[in-house]
């Protein structure tokens, strides 16, 4: 054990980052900086959800992730299907991150950081905390806010986002 974890330190470490990202928030992007941090590489992975009923189609959310993770030299952003372990597996993933916002959160966030580790115990869920000023922020408040005109929206999302997010509810 002690060999196997002295080789897998030496190696780049991989960590997914899921989500819906309909659309990617001010709070996402901070998420995305602080792990873009700490991992070598990081897969932001945009769930093809099919149980939600997404505003902006997969194209367009990748093409608005795209743009504004371009910075980012270690940061991808790519598209899955099926079981996220699955993905991370194929990926070489060691770490799923997720963002937690208030203990809200935490419920769920932990049943299905456990179902993962029992589908894969090798990939390690990784919590972290979004700046403060985003911890009251979500894709689902910010698409209602945008659908009620409410101009606070531009202070939320990168302004491509919110130029998106006009031309699509305005
Ligand atoms: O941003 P969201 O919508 O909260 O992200 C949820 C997401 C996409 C991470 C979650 O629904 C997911 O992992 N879906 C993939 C299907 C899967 O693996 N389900 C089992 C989870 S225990």
């Amino acid at each position: 054990m002690a060999h196997r974890m002295a080789t897998e330190s030496t190696k780049p470490v991989v960590a997914v980052y899921p989500g819906s990202f309909d659309p990617v928030t001010n709070g996402h992007l901070d998420l995305i900086a602080r792990a873009a941090m700490i991992f070598d590489r990081l897969i932001v992975a945009i769930a093809r959800n099919l149980e939600k009923d997404p505003l902006f189609g997969v194209k367009e959310r990748v093409e608005m992730l795209e743009a504004v993770t371009f910075d980012w030299k270690n940061v991808e952003v790519d598209v899955f299907d099926g079981l996220l372990m699955d993905y991370a597996r194929e990926k070489n993933a060691r770490v799923v991150v997720r963002g937690i916002r208030a203990i809200s959160d935490y419920e769920y966030e932990l049943q299905m950081a456990m179902m993962n580790r029992k589908i894969e115990p090798q990939i390690e869920t990784v919590f972290m905390l979004p700046a403060e000023q985003y911890s009251y922020l979500s894709s689902r408040l910010v698409k209602e806010l945008a659908r009620l005109g409410a101009p606070v929206v531009k202070d939320l999302v990168p302004p491509l986002v919110g130029d998106r997010l006009r031309a699509k509810v305005g």
